[in-house]
């Protein structure tokens, strides 16, 4: 992917979210975040409805991890999305997430779609 589509795809995710990538959004999710995060908080993981703009870690129904717990009380925004997707441990040392995902266009198409769960 180039370098322009990349950065199509960035600013569309700040201004808007575009269906056609929440729906791209949707199939990552399904393959690599559904096993973890349902609709309710499991021990796998917290639920993220409403994750997006939402203070990090504040879940009342999960355990989280000191490391992660240590970021709020920033919230989460695109960008803190984008850097917790790309890097767990590096944004979160400490975190209990062990897995992101290495690809830009994947990480704003996934947080696009989290934007519209409820
Ligand atoms: C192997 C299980 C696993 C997978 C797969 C996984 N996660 Fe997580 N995720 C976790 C755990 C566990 C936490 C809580 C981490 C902590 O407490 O340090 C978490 C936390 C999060 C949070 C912070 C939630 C909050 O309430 O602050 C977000 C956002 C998130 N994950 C997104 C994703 C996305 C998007 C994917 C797919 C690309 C994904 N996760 C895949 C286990 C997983």
């Amino acid at each position: 992917m180039t370098r322009r589509v990349l950065a199509v795809l960035a600013v569309t995710s700040l201004l808007t979210v575009s269906p056609a990538l929440a729906a791209d959004g949707a199939k990552v999710f399904q393959l690599q975040c559904k096993t973890c995060h349902g609709a309710k908080s499991t021990p796998m993981g917290p639920s993220l409805a409403g994750v997006a703009g939402r203070k990090i870690a504040s879940l009342a129904d999960y355990r989280y991890s000191a490391g992660l717990t240590a970021k709020a009380p920033a919230v989460w925004t695109d960008a803190n999305l984008d850097a917790y997707l790309a890097a767990p441990t590096k944004f979160a040392p400490g975190t209990r997430m062990p897995t992101g995902l290495a690809g830009p266009a994947d990480r704003a198409a996934v947080v696009a779609y989290m934007k519209g769960l409820k």
